[in-house]
């Protein structure tokens, strides 16, 4: 029998694993559990003898590809698929997908919600700000950055964005000023909310060189990944810059450094970003039937290893 596998360190809620169930099995699958795994050996064990394999942000490595001689398919239940060796597996000829779009909103409202967070001096009762009338730099109008955009102009804040990909038009269409340059969005920004992938091209792309440029109380608002930043600069610019602000759901790696600058730097101890339960509902079953659909017809609309 066809088996599919959720490997999650970070589980979904009870109800997407149960939608998910609900999918599988009326396809005629069988589903296995693998949650809050600690070991990678226990997700080696657990892939050995599957077909297909949804994850969320866990690492699926060589190593795991290595073990799972039946795989055919590996879905990130998610949008950023830095977390797939895609090498490894094109070379199997495995098809790897995300599910575009399933949990954007979650992580839009969190972004809101780490802006306001800052403006008003981390919930304590010093004198904050409002975000009304505030210029707001989107770095990247894809899914995320664009529900970022309309809740934001919701909330009275004028929206900037950069993106190289998306038509100049469509952007000014919606709204939106449109960035010369990536620096023209950050000198010309009070918030940065930042949604660019993590790749070769951007890792440790957001630099002393660039964030320098924000005004005078800028922030940003990170809930993308911190391979993005590039942390020995973060902390420069946090201790040269007494006005500069910083927020994320993904810690540095030199979260401990970074702390002694609280409040103008705070970190979230998890990854939360796409952490609630719409969202767990809505990438979860993407997933599952994204699996049916290839298994049982070939359909590979969002494979990311074309
Ligand atoms: C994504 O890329 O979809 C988000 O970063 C969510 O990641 P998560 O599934 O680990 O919460």
């Amino acid at each position: 029998m066809t088996k599919v596998l959720v490997a999650t360190d970070k589980p979904f809620s009870p109800k997407a694993v149960e939608g998910i169930r609900k999918i599988v099995e009326a396809a005629g699958f069988e589903l296995a559990l693998l949650e809050k795994y600690t070991d990678v050996n226990d997700f080696y064990n657990a892939v050995k003898d599957v077909d297909a394999l949804i994850v969320r942000s866990d690492k699926v490595t060589k190593e795991v590809i290595a073990h799972a001689e039946k795989l055919k398919i590996v879905v990130r239940a998610g949008a950023g698929f830095d977390n797939l060796d895609l090498a490894a597996c094109s070379e199997r000829g495995i098809v790897a997908m995300n599910t575009p779009g399933q949990n954007s909103n979650a992580v839009a409202e969190l972004a809101l919600g780490f802006m306001i967070y800052m403006a008003r001096t981390c919930f304590t009762p010093a004198t904050g700000s409002e975000l009304i009338g505030k210029r707001l730099g989107i770095h990247a109008y894809g899914n995320v950055g664009r529900l970022v955009a309309q809740k934001a102009k919701a909330m009275g804040m004028e929206i900037m964005a950069f993106d190289p990909f998306v038509p100049a038009e469509a952007m000014a269409k919606e709204g939106v000023i449109v960035a010369k340059s990536v620096e023209d969005l950050y000198a010309n920004s009070d918030y940065v909310s930042l949604h660019i992938p993590a790749n070769n091209e951007t890792k440790k792309s957001i630099n002393y060189a660039l964030l320098s440029k924000m005004p005078k109380g800028g922030c940003l608002v990170n809930t993308a990944r911190k391979e993005v930043i590039d942390e020995e600069d973060m902390l420069k610019l946090l201790q040269d810059r007494a006005d500069f602000k910083y927020i994320t759901d993904i810690a540095a790696d030199n979260n401990a450094d970074l702390m002694a600058f609280a409040p103008r730097y705070f970190a979230t101890p998890k990854k939360m970003g796409a952490q609630t339960s719409e969202a767990n509902l809505n990438a979860g079953l993407a997933a599952a039937n994204q699996i049916i659909d290839y298994i049982k017809n070939g359909i590979t609309k969002f494979q990311v290893n074309k």
